[in-house]
């Protein structure tokens, strides 16, 4: 099979490491950090879904906010008293989020072959452009795609369609790569050749489509180039 022409990433989950706030949910609420940091995440995914599937999109609010009331919503359903300095503190570590460690080397070897590279995220542009200077990964990524243009969050196929608009290349000469099953799932179903990089050992979705591969880390990124 022919090799892939350009490599999107999504970013929260895939190049920077979401559940890094859990340590410092930990030092505010010992004994919670775990489960407040899965249920924020879980409930701020479930909040895109929201505002994309009703009223056409007339709730859409940007990735940042919907993250904020996701958090509001944990503390209150953890019982969890959230003062205002707590929750900057929490927002401002999901702001500088710890990337994954072998992301630059993957994103260094695929820029030497020339392989057009970019971040295709439910995140602003914003939050997008902090993170990527964070991790130092400025200058590895010709694209960094956010739904924000469109207003619709992933799973919505306008979304997977600003990957192949940027790269000008058809969905099967695009690989996408997702830690988030539910992504790289939506992603077959649009087109993409697709990479599931499963780090915590997950079940993949169960609803008959597979990815195209499944790895443990970035660097099954590379296997395709072989
Ligand atoms: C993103 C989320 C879904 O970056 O991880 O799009």
């Amino acid at each position: 099979m022919e090799k892939p022409r350009a490599v999107l990433f999504d970013a929260y989950g895939t190049l920077f490491d979401v559940y890094s706030v859990g340590l410092l949910a930990e030092q505010l609420f010992p004994g919670h950090g775990q489960a407040l940091g899965v249920l924020w995440r879980d409930k701020q995914i479930e909040y895109t879904r929201l505002v994309t599937t009703s009223d056409d999109g007339a709730h859409y609010r940007p990735f940042w906010e919907l993250t904020r009331a996701a958090l509001r919503y944990t503390c209150k359903r953890l019982g969890l008293a959230l003062g205002a300095e707590q929750e900057e503190q929490l927002m401002n570590q999901y702001r500088h989020l710890s990337a994954f460690p072998e992301n630059r080397e993957v994103l260094q070897a695929l820029k030497a072959r020339r392989i057009p590279t970019g971040i295709l995220s439910n995140g602003d542009p914003g939050m997008l452009g902090v993170a990527v200077r964070s991790a130092g990964l400025e200058g590895l990524l010709a694209h960094v795609l956010s739904v924000d243009a469109i207003r619709k969050y992933k799973t919505h196929p306008e979304a997977y369609r600003l990957g192949t608009q940027a790269t000008g290349l058809a969905a099967q000469n695009v690989l996408f790569v997702s830690c988030n099953a539910w992504d790289a799932l939506a992603a077959t179903w649009f087109g993409y050749r697709t990479l599931w990089v499963n780090r915590y050992q997950l079940p993949f979705e169960e609803l008959g489509t597979q990815p195209t591969r499944i790895g443990s880390s970035l660097r099954d990124v590379l296997a395709f180039f072989e």
